[in-house]
């Protein structure tokens, strides 16, 4: 995986935002590498520690999403209206888009 600035001029608060940006998509990767090793992997005591990696990883990711949830509103917004609601999430996505007057 390879991430990289494609423009020049941007502030301090965007190059931050692409470097929080750029190790969640390696958490995430880390995530699926580790939950693909554990599932396949014969011996349980390796298996166990795949799977503490994988938990620790996905620590990693929920650290950097929150940096991006305080760093960016939209985020805040976003997560805030999707995550921990119950019900089909397509389902309520097309209810806050129906509120807000955006096309499906
Ligand atoms: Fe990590």
């Amino acid at each position: 995986m390879s991430s990289q600035i494609i423009e020049s001029g941007l502030s301090t608060t965007v190059h931050d935002i692409h470097r929080a940006l750029a190790s969640l998509q390696e958490e995430l990767e880390a995530i699926d590498y580790y939950n693909q090793r554990a599932e396949s992997s014969h011996d349980q005591s390796l298996k166990d520690i795949l799977i503490h990696n994988r938990d620790e990883e996905i620590e990693h990711a929920a650290m950097l999403l929150e940096w991006l949830r305080n760093a960016m509103p939209v985020f805040d917004g976003t997560l805030g209206a999707i995550l921990f609601k119950d019900g089909s999430v397509t389902e309520n996505v097309k209810q806050i888009e129906d509120k807000a007057g955006k096309p499906s």
